[in-house]
């Protein structure tokens, strides 16, 4: 019987490859980065052809590393960066475009419009979400409105439209056009209720349905299809699971009843709190979104809190400021102050999204005095993880009526043991980091493992769960208070700085 089953994790910097076994432990893996491309101020793009390319090169690496062949493998799932676009020829393959990332603001004008003509609510009660750059749907129609001749190929039928997990499954399968729920719900075109492409979304937004792909269950035992012979895998391995990298650290860390959540820090930093098959209206900020669908199963619902810039953060100091040499040492210099001598850093580089949902807001530095230093700045952009997260996690406390005490962590950001307690401190909860980290892939696993009963059910999954570390809160709640106010008084600073 196959051993191993792989996750392929497409994110926002890089991708990689994992292989994991029956207990959920990682056999093997490799990870590579693909180009970020800012044409503009605001504007981020990524290369397709170039995250098909890593993909392929992840693949074979660890295949190679594992000395596994891909009979080996029971099934492969797919998880991705969400909302990123893609726009290709159904003929040729190629993209129309370069892939538009969800960091990325030029469809602010498209957003105004939308909310000016009044349909906010409309498209806040069918799908969940606020009218947002962000979203998948205005970026569809800036493609449609900016590239010469997509309009008119859409509408013939011969372009297709995918987030990064569609256009892998295309890639692979040699043409099959996929999508599942959890990665729709992040469109702005698909019905919550429904889990279909809405006609009057579609209207609104003067998208051809004929673009979009067809949408499944997140883990289906109909499978999304086989991997072509001729592809990375040189087999017909099957394909049995899909679901946005956010969604699928949830399934990873295992939160399958109402109430349990979990918080990723990765490029940015989403919190998802299960809540069973309600679909929850956040007041306060949060989205409504498709947790998970297992295969027969009724859809399960998240409320999120989505924050763009975590660890985008860090590689800003890096690659812009160059304060770091790299994200490890930020652990060392941010410990080498007391505090952050009273300045802030609020990443609001593209807009701020949860709970405010500001296209206005620009980034700021403040309280500048002759005292800061490198390492205060370095601590400020640390403390700008956690003030966000507490911000989120309010939010969520204030929608659900019940405080959470602990938040279970995952991604790659949470190797820093400071943040950890810094978020614990800043939260005043305890914060959980499971022994597998890599909850995202392990999720994507977890519902391709499912599709072919490779695990039996999700209770099963439950089992693979282990505690690595608990951070309990270090500082008084007075200290705890008057550092969330300082942050809560730098985040105005950031309003209105462009017009949206
Ligand atoms: O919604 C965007 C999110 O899916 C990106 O995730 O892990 O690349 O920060 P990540």
């Amino acid at each position: 019987m196959a051993q191993y089953i792989g996750a392929i994790d497409s994110g926002t910097t890089s991708t990689r490859f994992m292989l994991f076994d029956q207990n959920g432990a990682i056999v093997a893996f490799d990870q590579r980065e693909h180009t970020q491309i800012f044409p503009q101020s605001g504007w981020v793009e990524h290369d397709p052809q170039e995250i098909w390319e890593r993909t392929r090169q992840v693949i074979g690496a660890t295949l190679a590393k594992a000395q596994v062949r891909a009979d080996d493998l029971a099934a492969v799932g797919i998880t991705n960066q969400r909302e990123t676009t893609i726009v290709w020829d159904r003929h040729t393959g190629k993209p129309v475009y370069n892939a538009i990332v969800w960091q990325d603001t030029r469809t602010a004008a498209i957003c105004r419009e939308l909310q000016e003509a009044g349909h906010g609510d409309f498209i806040y009660r069918k799908t969940g979400l606020p009218v947002a750059t962000y979203f998948a749907g205005p970026k569809i129609r800036w493609i449609l409105d900016n590239v010469s001749g997509a309009r008119e190929a859409a509408e013939r039928g011969d372009l297709l439209f995918g987030t990064v997990d569609t256009w892998l499954l295309w890639n692979l399968t040699g043409g099959r056009h996929i999508t599942d729920v959890t990665n729709a719900s992040r469109t702005m075109l698909m019905d919550l209720e429904t889990l279909d492409w809405d006609e009057e979304l579609l209207a609104i937004l003067g998208i051809p349905r004929a673009m979009l792909p067809e949408i499944r269950p997140s883990s289906d035992p109909d499978l999304y299809g086989h991997t072509r012979r001729d592809g990375p895998f040189q087999s017909e391995v099957p394909l049995g699971g899909d679901l946005g990298d956010q969604q699928a650290a949830t399934v990873g860390q295992t939160c399958f009843s109402p109430g349990e959540a979990k918080n990723t820090y990765g490029t940015g930093c989403f919190m998802l709190l299960n809540t069973g098959t309600d679909i929850v209206r956040s007041q306060n900020g949060l989205l409504t979104t498709v947790c998970y669908q297992m295969g027969n199963e009724p859809a399960v619902y998240a409320l999120e809190g989505s924050i763009a810039m975590a660890g985008a953060t860090v590689q800003w100091l890096r690659d812009n400021l160059q304060l770091i040499k790299d994200a490890a040492e930020t652990e060392a210099i941010a410990q080498s102050v007391p505090d952050n001598g009273g300045c802030y850093l609020v990443p609001a580089f593209s807009g701020l999204f949860a709970p405010y949902w500001r296209s206005d807001a620009r980034g700021v530095i403040v309280g500048l005095t002759r005292y800061v230093n490198r390492a205060h700045i370095v601590r400020a952009a640390l403390e700008s993880i956690c003030y966000q997260t507490r911000e989120v996690l309010e939010a969520m406390n204030a929608d659900s009526g019940v405080p959470l005490r602990s938040l279970r962590v995952d991604g790659g950001a949470t190797v820093n043991n400071f943040l950890m307690q810094l978020q614990a401190d800043i939260l005043g909860a305890e914060v959980l980091r499971p022994r597998v980290a890599e909850t995202t892939s392990l999720g994507a696993a977890y519902a391709a493992g499912l599709a072919v009963g490779f695990w039996p059910d999700l209770e099963s999954l439950r089992a693979n769960w282990h505690v690595d570390r608990r951070w309990q809160p270090q500082i008084g709640e007075a200290e705890r208070e008057a550092g969330y106010a300082g942050w809560k008084k730098a985040v105005t600073r950031t309003f209105n700085w462009v017009e949206a």
